[in-house]
């Protein structure tokens, strides 16, 4: 009678469930690449809710660091200096109602709660809704934060003059309309009410950046300079501009440094436009110096 072979371990097993496992996360993560995916379906993509989760904790803006860093880390301590840096571009007294319009998961408004203010926050996406009830439920800060879903285009819900300040955080550039949006803002703050914005001042020079705007549904994206005249058309007035793109860059140096290998492979494939964050990440430290990164104040006479 013959010996059965002896068992022996097969590599080739191994390497071909690493490559279907690869393939799996690559189709659960990437995007069809083509389209022009709604503000919600971008924010709910896999490739976005692991990005934010993983890099940014789920709050998705940038940190503030101090001019000349280059290390970007911790960067829940930057993001909550952005957040303090807001709070004093506000300057307004403990007891002060204000709209926190595009709240994402809340983190934003739980500051500004926790330094004294009263907040009504929106947003557009139900599951960044769920997030910040759930957020601001387990800070106990309940009584302070009231968010609901909603779209800034359309505010009705509240009244005429009903908020001492209002702000937006990193989301003005997914507006469709952003002329109609500042005139909601002007006509819900009261007079002396003051409106800051911390966003991106954007540059199309690029093609690849024109994706990039397309695919996280940024397509109205104002040119350099654009919103302060906005601003004032709308009526504001002492519009006033603070350039932080030079202490906003240690973060986006690091999605560009740990993204670039990844990327420039996708490149080879033609599969990079599937990774939007990625791509976002990546071109736009590429393309650093073509935008800024601004806050704008302005008051409301
Ligand atoms: C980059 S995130 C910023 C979130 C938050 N401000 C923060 O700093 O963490 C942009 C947010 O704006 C929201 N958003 C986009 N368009 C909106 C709209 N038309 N109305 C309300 N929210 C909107 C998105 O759902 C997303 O939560």
């Amino acid at each position: 009678m013959t010996e059965p072979a002896p068992h022996r371990f097969k590599w080739r097993y191994v390497l071909a469930l690493f490559v279907a496992f690869a393939a799996a996360l690559f189709a659960g993560i990437a995007n069809n690449g083509t389209y022009n995916p709604s503000v919600q379906e971008y924010y709910t993509s896999l490739e976005s809710r692991l990005g934010y989760w993983l890099l940014l904790g789920n709050t998705r803006h940038c940190g503030l660091y101090p001019q000349g860093q280059l290390w970007p880390f911790p960067v829940g301590k930057a993001q909550r200096a952005m957040e303090d840096y807001l709070f004093t571009r506000l300057d307004l007294k403990p007891g002060s109602r204000i709209l926190d319009a595009g709240a994402g998961s809340g983190y934003v408004a739980m500051r500004m709660a926790e330094k004294g203010l009263t907040v009504e926050a929106v947003d557009i996406t139900p599951l960044h809704v769920e997030d910040a009830h759930r957020n601001i439920k387990a800070r106990g800060l309940q009584d302070k934060i009231s968010v609901r879903l909603g779209d800034y285009h359309n505010l009705t819900d509240f009244d005429d003059g009903s908020f001492d300040g209002i702000y937006t955080m990193e989301t003005f550039v997914h507006a469709d309309d952003p002329l109609k949006v500042l005139q909601n803002f002007y006509r819900l703050l009261r007079p002396g009410g003051v409106l800051v914005q911390n966003e991106a001042d954007f540059n199309r020079n690029s093609e690849l950046l024109q994706d990039v705007l397309r695919l996280s549904h940024c397509q109205n994206t104002l040119e350099e300079g654009v919103l302060m005249g906005m601003l004032e058309q709308v009526g504001f007035k002492d519009v006033q501009l603070d350039d932080l793109t030079e202490e906003v860059l240690p973060l986006w140096r690091l999605f560009g440094v740990i993204g670039y290998i990844p990327y420039r492979i996708l490149r080879v494939f033609g599969l990079h436009t599937r990774f939007t964050n990625l791509m976002a990440g990546v071109e736009s430290y590429l393309h650093w110096g073509e935008g800024r990164y601004i806050s704008v104040r302005a008051i409301k006479p």
